[in-house]
């Protein structure tokens, strides 16, 4: 299968090979106290090269089968990872579905990156898959989160509570979907 490559005005969206894992540690170990409060605790394999280098052989094989894309915005000249977008669960038949989640290195939040990102990277995965629906979840406090996914269209639809394992806590989490049609 082809490997996509997404162009954005200030990045190049792609699901990073295994002999890239340096640009994936680099960027795990950099932002580890700035993503912590908003992640599932990692394990040390997120902090290791050879930890990326088998991670980034999971993604390419699951890529392959069709149920996930993950994705690293490089910058312009492909030699730092400013943000991951990850497209996971994707579900055909009557669903035709997918869960998104993402997270930007700590200099480059503020600046619009990942509304760049996703603007792009959003309608090309509900192509490529053929997709209805993209669920995207957040805790009740996340509000920069909460605001990227209103500026991007998505809805509101609930609250699950104790719904993700998050930094070692169960937490509620506000459920948003963007819809096609
Ligand atoms: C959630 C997260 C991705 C949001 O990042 P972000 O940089 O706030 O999001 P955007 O790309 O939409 O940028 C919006 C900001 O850029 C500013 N901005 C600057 N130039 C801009 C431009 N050209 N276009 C749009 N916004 C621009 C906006 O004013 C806004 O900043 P403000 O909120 O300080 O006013 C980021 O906070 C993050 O990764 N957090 C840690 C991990 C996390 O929470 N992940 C999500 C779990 S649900």
């Amino acid at each position: 299968m082809t490997i996509p490559l997404i162009k954005t005005d200030r990045c190049n969206l792609t699901l990073l090979q295994p002999s890239q894992a340096l640009l994936m540690q680099a960027f795990y170990v950099e932002n580890w106290r700035f993503l912590k409060p908003w992640e599932p605790t990692r394990g040390d394999e997120y902090y290791s090269l050879a930890g990326w280098q088998h991670i980034l052989k999971l993604y390419n094989q699951s890529f392959e089968l069709g149920n996930t894309l993950n994705l690293a915005a490089l910058n312009l000249a492909n030699n730092e990872v400013i943000a991951v977008c990850n497209f996971s669960g994707i579900v055909h038949g009557s669903v035709q579905a997918c869960n998104l989640g993402y997270s930007i290195g700590e200099k480059y939040q503020g600046q619009g990156f990942m509304h760049e990102l996703l603007e792009k990277a959003i309608p090309f995965v509900m192509k490529r898959y053929e997709l209805h629906r993209v669920n995207a979840n957040h805790m009740p406090h996340n509000e920069r989160s909460a605001a990227l996914l209103k500026r991007l269209g998505f809805e509101r639809e609930g609250f699950a509570r104790s719904y993700l394992k998050i930094d070692g806590k169960w937490e509620d989490h506000v459920l948003n979907a963007f819809i096609d049609g």
